[in-house]
Parts: structure tokens; sequence; C-alpha cells
């Protein structure tokens, strides 16, 4: 007999399918769908932390000033200087945690310039100052320094979110780590940075639990081995106070596929004893899919596709790229564990997403902004999926970044302002937080097409599931440019009762929002026809859907 596992594997190729469907003791309804997913309620894979639909925020152009920071005296209507409409979006989509100020910026930031009285604060040159082009504000430059530490615990603290702050490991003292944190969480009364906070306005403390340890050490951060880093992360993080908070420590982790990086710090923080890796929360992961010369060429500036223009080859790509996500988790949780037996250490991937060349800026002079489409729409809903699917390993994950940016999930320019495309799939996905990934096994016949003359394929489906209570929230990507998706879709485990089907598509591929236009590419819901344990769902070509069943 056929283990249900192998028999779902077997399933997933065409010749496997058919054997599996003649031998196969297992019963399900025979169809004339495309593709199937098992949904198998009783494999449940661990609680989807909602911590890894997070964001990040960089001191990057228009990210922190302009997209955030509107000042408490300007016309666009702001709650204490913060961007309203921003707020009221963010509360939509359930941010749980925020990433600040960098980035690399976060290498070159002293704390300190952002605290205490604004007319006071210094100007200073912006670490991304050298690539903003001329009609960018001058504050993309030079750093007002008014949007700080206070200001930014005050925009989470109106998105209902938590802050994780990047500390600067290359360019600032130990001693400055332990002072930041004494800042933000020392008790009222108690220590002169306490008085300072309060005399702020903040006498209780912001209790600030996430601290990244530096930012890509291995490059803008100090351009350090992985031995040399973890000298300095041990410097760094031994013997903090955590001021009656439990402080989690963030280590700078890989590029990408580097799994020297990763082999590299664990042995040598397991140089000084195993027990010494308990001391760490998390090992951040980068992941861009920049590379979209399919092979041509390794070089950063070269190698870019454009956000706006592209062939269906180009759609493809930057997913292909984009998928190498879980094989990276898989093999850096791999690497992690030859150390970390118990596996104490979670993955932080705090900045993932497409990475264009310049030129789709909606505000000129916005370094690094880019406007995303329908295809960075399925990008991120593959990606959410990814991180769904690992919940045992992701702890933390933060979109880069949250706007004005690349994968941003708005845009705004002075009074303007839009959701992307990016923006409508972290509402639709926040139903998955918190809730228990169970295993759902995807089936369905792979996309062929033409790769510089060379026949390649893409797998046909992928997604996740999740249960709370007696919703199961289902959620899958068509990456097809032109093809629609019939699934049969089997409940393993209960019955549906009513259900919800909300999709994401467009007819171009490359539709968008703009200024102008904020509605060309939004989620459309309708009832879905679902009772029993099977049901039927057509997913439409280049989309992300979510069903929303009720369980009986
Ligand atoms: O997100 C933009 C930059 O990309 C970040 O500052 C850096 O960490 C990464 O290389």
């Amino acid at each position: 007999m056929i283990k249900r596992r192998e028999f779902l594997r077997r399933a997933a190729t065409t010749a496997g399918f058919a054997l599996a469907c003649k031998s196969s003791p297992v019963a399900w309804a025979q169809s004339d769908s495309d593709a199937r997913i098992d949904v198998l309620l009783d494999e449940p894979l661990g609680t989807i932390s909602p911590n890894i639909y997070g964001h990040f925020t960089e001191n990057l152009s228009g990210v922190i000033y302009d997209g955030i920071w509107v000042g408490e005296n300007s016309k666009v209507p702001n709650v204490n200087g913060i961007r309203k409409e921003l707020i009221d979006q963010m509360r939509k989509i359930k941010p749980a945690i925020v990433r600040f100020p960098g980035g690399c910026f976060a290498d070159s930031y002293d704390w300190r310039d952002g605290i205490g009285p604004v007319d006071k604060r210094p100007r200073r040159t912006n670490f991304w100052s050298f690539g903003d082009p001329p009609p960018a504000p001058v504050t993309h430059r030079y750093d007002p320094n008014r949007f700080g530490t206070n200001e930014f615990v005050q925009f989470c603290r109106l998105i209902g979110g938590q802050p994780y702050l990047a500390a600067n490991l290359r360019s600032l003292p130990a001693e400055q780590f332990y002072r930041w944190v004494e800042y933000c969480n020392s008790p009222a009364g108690t220590t002169t940075l306490a008085d300072e906070r309060a005399a702020a306005g903040f006498k209780d403390p912001f209790n600030v639990r996430y601290w990244g340890v530096g930012n890509e050490s291995w490059g803008c951060g100090g351009k350090f081995t992985a031995q040399e880093y973890a000298v300095e992360y041990r410097r760094f993080t031994t013997w903090v106070p955590g001021y009656n908070n439990e402080l989690s420590f963030i280590a700078s982790g890989p590029d990408g596929d580097n799994r020297e990086w990763t082999r590299g710090f664990f042995e040598e923080i397991a140089r000084k004893g195993k027990e010494q890796i308990r001391g760490i929360y998390g090992w951040a992961l980068h992941h861009y899919a920049w590379n979209l010369s399919r092979g041509k060429t390794q070089d950063w500036n070269a190698g870019k596709g454009d956000a706006l223009k592209f062939d269906p080859v180009d759609w493809y790509e930057v997913l292909r790229e984009g998928d190498r996500m879980e094989s990276m988790i898989n093999a850096h949780w791999q690497i992690m564990g030859e150390t970390d037996t118990d596996h104490h250490v979670k993955l932080v991937v705090d900045e993932w997403g497409p990475w264009y060349r310049p030129g789709s800026e909606l505000t000129p002079g916005d370094q690094i902004e880019q406007l995303p489409t329908l295809r960075d729409a399925v990008f991120s809903g593959m990606t959410l999926d990814t991180f769904n699917r690992h919940p045992e390993k992701v702890g933390i994950a933060c979109c880069a970044q949250l706007i004005n940016c690349l994968n941003s999930l708005y845009l705004a320019h002075e009074d303007k302002f839009c959701v992307t495309p990016v923006g409508h799939i972290f509402q639709m996905y926040a139903s998955h937080q918190g809730a228990q990934s169970v295993r759902a096994e995807f089936s369905a016949p792979s996309i062929h097409y033409d790769r510089d003359g060379k026949p390649t394929s893409f797998w046909g489906q992928k997604g996740s599931a999740s249960l709370l209570d007696k919703n199961l929230v289902l959620t899958a990507v068509n990456p097809d440019v032109s093809h629609q998706l019939e699934a049969r879709i089997m409940i393993r485990g209960a019955q549906a009762k009513s259900g919800l089907a909300t999709v994401l598509t467009a007819s171009d591929i490359h539709a968008h929002n703009t200024f102008e236009q904020r509605e060309a590419v939004v989620p459309r819901t309708e009832k879905l026809e679902a009772r029993g344990p099977n049901l039927n769902f057509r997913f439409p070509a280049a989309s992300v859907a979510k069903l929303e069943v009720q369980l009986a």
C-alpha cells in the first residue's frame, strides 16, 4: 500500500498521477480538474508567527521623510507628524513588527542624534546621500534626525506593531548599544537616560524586545569575515542589561545562499561553548531577487531587470529567483542545526523582495523606489506562502521596504498616496497570522516556456494553508501568465460549511496602481461554493487567491 505522503508525492508528477489514480487505496472524487490541492488538517506544521508579516523601514531616500514622517505642521493629514493614511492602511494588515532604522543606514547611525529636543538634534550626512539625484529633497541627503527612536516607537504604537531596532556594530562601540537599550527599556526614574526619555514625554519604558546586532556585516556592515563578526557579536551581546525585558538578539546572517557565512558564524560562536548559541534569538537572512539576466551576468547593475517593462520570460525569472527562498531556508536551517542541534535559533528573513533597476520611481528623486506590479504581488504571495510552510524555522520576516522603496506596500509623496498590489497581498494574507499552519499538497501541471532557446518549466501552483478554530485559510498563486487553473480541493479531516474567495489579478501582467489610478489592481471577494469535503475553484491566470472556508 502506498503511504499517503508517497502517494501525494507521486501524484505531483504527471506519470505518477496516473499511477496513483489507478493503484492508490486512498479514496477521492475523480474530476476533470487541471490541479488538485490536498489540505491535510491532521498534519500541523506549527503556529504561523504574526512576526513573519513584518516590515522594514530604513532612513533611505523617501521611506521615512515623505513616506512615514510628514511633520506635525504639514498639510498632509497626520498624527503627531506621522502620515495618517499610512496608519489607517497599516492597521488593516495587522503589522506585528517593524524594523528600523536600516539596513546599511543602521551601521552609520548614532541613535543619540535622534533623541532630545528636536531643535537641538544634529543634521548628518545620510548613508545613502551618494545616490540621491538632484530632484530629491534635502532630507534624503542630510538626515535632520527629526524622526528618531521616540517617533519610531510612536509609529509602531499607532499601527499596533512592535519595534525591532537595528544597532550599529560597524561604527559605534558596544557601549552605545547598551545605552540605546537603556534609553528604551530602563524603568521610569531609574537612570539618566530614563529621565531623558521621560523629558521627551515617554515616562514608561518602550520595552523593546528585538534588537538586530549589525546589518549585512559581510558587506556594508563592516566587511567582516564570519569569524570576525561572531567575535564582535559576542562582545556586543554579552551582559546587556534587559531591565526586566527579555532581549531577543538577531545576528547578521547570510547574503542569500552564502552557507559559509552561516557555518563560520555558528562554529565560531560554539567554540566558546555550545550554550553560547542559546543567547541568539535569530539569524538574519537577506534575499533579493535582483538578477534577471538568466545566467548571463553576476553584475549587480547589469543583471537587474525593469519593474514595468518585462516579457513573460522576465515574469518567470523573477519568480524563479524569489522561489530560491525555500531552498535557502532549508539549507541554512540544516547548517544551523549542525551546531544548534535543538534548533533554538530562528531564521529572521528581515529583507526580502524583488529589486529592479532604477527608472520606475513614482516620485522622481526617490532612490531605490520601484513601482510594484501584479508580478510583485504574485512574488509576495509566493514568498509569504513559503514562510507559512516553515513556521518552525522562520520567526520573523520583514518585506523590504514598507513605503517608497523596493517591494513597497505603499507609495506616497506629499499628499498623494496609494496602496500597491503588494499591500493588497499583505491584507489578504493577514488571516494566516497566529493560525496553525497545516500541510497542503499542490499538484498542478508545470508551466513550460522558452528561456533563451531552451525549453524550461516552472511549477504550476504553490500555496499554504492554516487553521484557526474552524476557519481554514488557503492561499495559492497561479504563476501562469496566460492559463487559468481549475483545481479540485480536498479537505482531509473536515467538511466545509461555507466560504469566501478573494482573488487579486488583472488582465495585464504589468498592471499597477499609481497616485492617479489607485485601484487598477485590487482584490475582489465573492462567495465560494463550499459544502462537504471537496470543492472546486478556478484560479485565474497570474493570480493570488485566498479561500476562507468555514468548517462544520
Ligand atoms: O533595502 C536596501 C538595502 O539592501 C539595505 O539597506 C541593505 O541591508 C540591503 O543591502
